[in-house]
């Protein structure tokens, strides 16, 4: 039995579950399962992860790299949905700011963070709730479903049905009903029936083969979110897209070549293991590692472990932030200085800067960021020019909306002063026009330049994913990324000179963080100490670039 040895180093958890598996491979369903009867399944709708563990753990590719289900997927920022501090503080600033709707606001912020604990609430005719799972209490089988975010049994029982249809947005998938006394587990292979009998007796779950899986619009379903807009009193003013990175891909090229998972779940490139016990060699295995950009929370669920409650090991999750980080700089973007010459006494550089994901730069969560930082040296090494460096706070230095929360920096076609500074990021603006990071409170984008992918046309694109501001009028700023124009004064410093541009990415704008502090709650508080620890840290790089001037000893 080729499988079984390798049960026993499967990890954290996989010693009980392992035995438990072993057993069931060895004499069948046992005394104290759930009832198993004809029709649909009997025994609860969600198992945590650690049920998954014992075979899809301690797995590794050809390479020897470890491709492990279960301990990447640990380390992911699905997996701590419900623990992330930063998303804490935002439910409870949203039920402070609109304090007559606090229970549909727990309601409304549980669906896709807390997703399975919500569910079975609404199973039982109630509203999701949030900070009463907080505690994640290891002896209530709700929080632990809360803890484990979204998890296993979540996604691999969305069924097809409304997938892809907007009745399904807003995390409004439906949970497959299972037959025959077994939950289903979706997949894209075909098992065949020794191994799905292993797996149905000792989990409950039976894989079954369906492509729906592997398609966008599974994704989809929590990745498009449309939020209510409150007024002052707490009426339903509007209807708001905060999140549209399915939107912008369908708008995009990449809808008829690269599906969300072909970049999100990279395949393991020779046949490898999805089991550890009898797990065939099989192609275009996919790596449960979700990289997206949000390096810094995963650093930040590391540093603050024991007070938030994480189960992955700090291995774990320094590979998942060294992974983001690689992802962010190998994958997101390029950025060419195409020429760089003097004239007049002025510096003039022409900077290209390309898209390379498959939706906006950057999507989804509004907090995120993306901005040109530069540096103009003279012949002895001075800075004689700095736009957009990062301070100690994790503010932009010149950046407006740093300094002043009522102001934001237009989207520019040249930058000529130190305190311009290119940031392609969206400014939510409430009622009064205003801008805001109330995500209930805001009605419409007063600033969206972020970089558009390869095929997206600006002209045709909906309302809910259009550009607005500057970068609408903006003649080279299209499908693909954005050139802009430098221009700055030198005359009195030595040539030649260099100008540096670095292309830098941040998942919370100082803003975003700095607008918590006034809600006095634990939670916001905690954050914003989190934030302010290890805010020199908050950004990556995403791209970088040199170019001399011509000139005596130059080029
Ligand atoms: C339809 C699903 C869905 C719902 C409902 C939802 N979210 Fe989210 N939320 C997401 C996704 C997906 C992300 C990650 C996007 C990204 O990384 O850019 C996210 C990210 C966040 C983040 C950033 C987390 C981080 O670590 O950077 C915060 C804060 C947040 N959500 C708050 C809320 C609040 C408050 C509510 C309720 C008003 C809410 N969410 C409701 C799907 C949802
Ligand atoms: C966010 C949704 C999501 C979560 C969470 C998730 N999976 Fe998957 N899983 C998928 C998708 C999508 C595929 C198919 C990928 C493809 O082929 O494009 C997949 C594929 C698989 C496969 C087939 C082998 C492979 O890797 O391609 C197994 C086995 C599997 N998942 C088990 C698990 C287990 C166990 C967990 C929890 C530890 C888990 N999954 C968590 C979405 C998810
Ligand atoms: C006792 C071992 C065992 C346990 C426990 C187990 N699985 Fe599996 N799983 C398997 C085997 C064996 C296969 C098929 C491997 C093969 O065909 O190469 C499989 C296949 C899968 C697939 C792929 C299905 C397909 O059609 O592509 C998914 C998804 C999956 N498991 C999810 C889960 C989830 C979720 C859990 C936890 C609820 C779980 N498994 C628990 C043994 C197990
Ligand atoms: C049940 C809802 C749900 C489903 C289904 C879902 N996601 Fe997520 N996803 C989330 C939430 C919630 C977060 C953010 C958690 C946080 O930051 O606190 C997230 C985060 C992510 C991130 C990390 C973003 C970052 O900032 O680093 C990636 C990448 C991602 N999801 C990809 C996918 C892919 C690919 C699929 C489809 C196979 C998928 N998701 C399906 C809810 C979901
Ligand atoms: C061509 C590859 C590609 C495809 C296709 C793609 N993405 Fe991404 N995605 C990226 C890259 C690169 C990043 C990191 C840069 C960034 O944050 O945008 C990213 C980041 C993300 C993030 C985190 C954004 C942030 O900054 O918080 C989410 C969420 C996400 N993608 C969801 C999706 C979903 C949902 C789909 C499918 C509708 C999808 N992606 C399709 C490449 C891709």
């Amino acid at each position: 039995m080729p499988g079984i040895s390798s049960l026993f180093r499967s990890g954290r958890f996989a010693l009980p579950a392992a035995l438990f598996a072993a057993a069931m491979f060895i004499r069948g369903p046992a005394a104290g399962q759930p009832a198993r009867v004809a029709g649909k399944a009997a025994g609860p709708v969600f198992e945590t992860s650690d049920r998954c563990f014992a075979c899809h753990n301690g797995l590794s590719a050809a390479s020897g790299e470890d491709i492990s289900i279960g301990f990447d997927w640990s380390a992911t920022m699905m997996a701590n949905s419900a623990r992330d501090p930063y998303w804490q503080a935002g439910v409870r600033r949203e039920t402070l700011d609109h304090p007559t709707h606090r229970s549909a606001i727990e309601g409304e912020c549980s669906i896709c963070h807390m997703p399975m604990t919500r569910y079975e609430s609404r199973v039982a005719g109630q509203e999701g709730k949030v900070f009463a799972h907080t505690k994640f209490d290891p002896g209530d089988p709700a929080d632990r479903l809360a803890a484990d975010g979204v998890s296993c049994t979540l996604c691999h029982q969305i069924s097809k049905e409304k997938l892809g249809v907007r009745e399904s947005f807003g995390g409004r998938f439906v949970i497959a009903e299972g037959s025959n006394g077994l939950r289903t587990s979706f997949g894209p292979y075909q098992v065949d029936a020794g191994r799905t009998r292993i797996m149905s007796s000792s989990s409950g779950f039976r894989p079954a083969q369906s492509t729906h899986i592997q398609q966008s619009e599974v994704c989809a379903s929590c990745h498009t979110l449309y939020t209510h807009s409150f007024d002052a009193s707490g009426k339903v003013i509007g209807e708001f897209p905060e999140q549209m990175p399915y939107l912008e891909w369908l708008h995009s090229k990449y809808r008829h070549s690269h599906s969300c998972q072909s970049c999100h779940m990279p395949p393991v490139k020779s046949p490898a293991p999805m089991s550890a016990v009898l797990g065939e060699l099989r192609e275009d295995v996919s790596v449960h590692s979700f990289p997206g950009g949000n390096f810094f929370m995963q650093r930040l669920l590391n540093r603050y472990r024991n007070e938030l409650g994480v189960t992955a090991t700090p291995a774990q999750l320094d590979r998942a932030a060294l992974r983001t980080r690689e992802h962010l700089r190998t994958e997101a973007a390029r950025l060419v200085i195409e020429k760089a010459e003097l004239r007049a006494g002025r510096l003039e550089a022409e900077i290209r800067i390309e898209n390379l994901g498959g939706h906006k730069l950057p999507t989804a969560y509004p907090s995120r960021r993306v901005w040109l930082h530069l540096v103009v040296r003279d012949r002895s090494q001075r800075v004689v020019f700095e736009s957009g460096a990062l301070t100690a706070q994790g503010a932009i230095q010149g950046n407006d909306n740093d300094a002043d929360a009522h102001r934001f920096e237009p989207h520019y076609t040249e930058i000529r002063a130190s305190d311009q500074v290119q940031i392609y990021e969206a400014i939510m603006g409430d009622p009064a026009g205003r801008p805001t990071t109330g995500l209930l409170t805001a009605v419409r984008y007063l600033k969206d330049n972020r970089l558009l992918p390869q095929g997206f046309d600006k002209r045709t694109a909906s309302p809910d994913i259009a550009v607005h501001g500057g970068a609408a009028e903006d003649l080279d700023f299209l499908a693909g990324g954005d050139r802009l124009r430098i221009s700055v004064a030198v005359a009195g410093a030595d040539g030649p000179f260099q100008i540096e541009a670095e292309l830098l990415y941040q998942p919370i704008a100082h803003r975003w963080a700095a607008n918590l502090r006034a809600y006095q709650a634990e939670e916001p508080q905690r954050f914003v100490r989190y934030f302010e620890a290890m805010a020199p840290a908050s950004a990556a790089l995403l791209a970088s670039a040199a170019r001399a001037t011509p000139g005596p000893g130059g080029p």
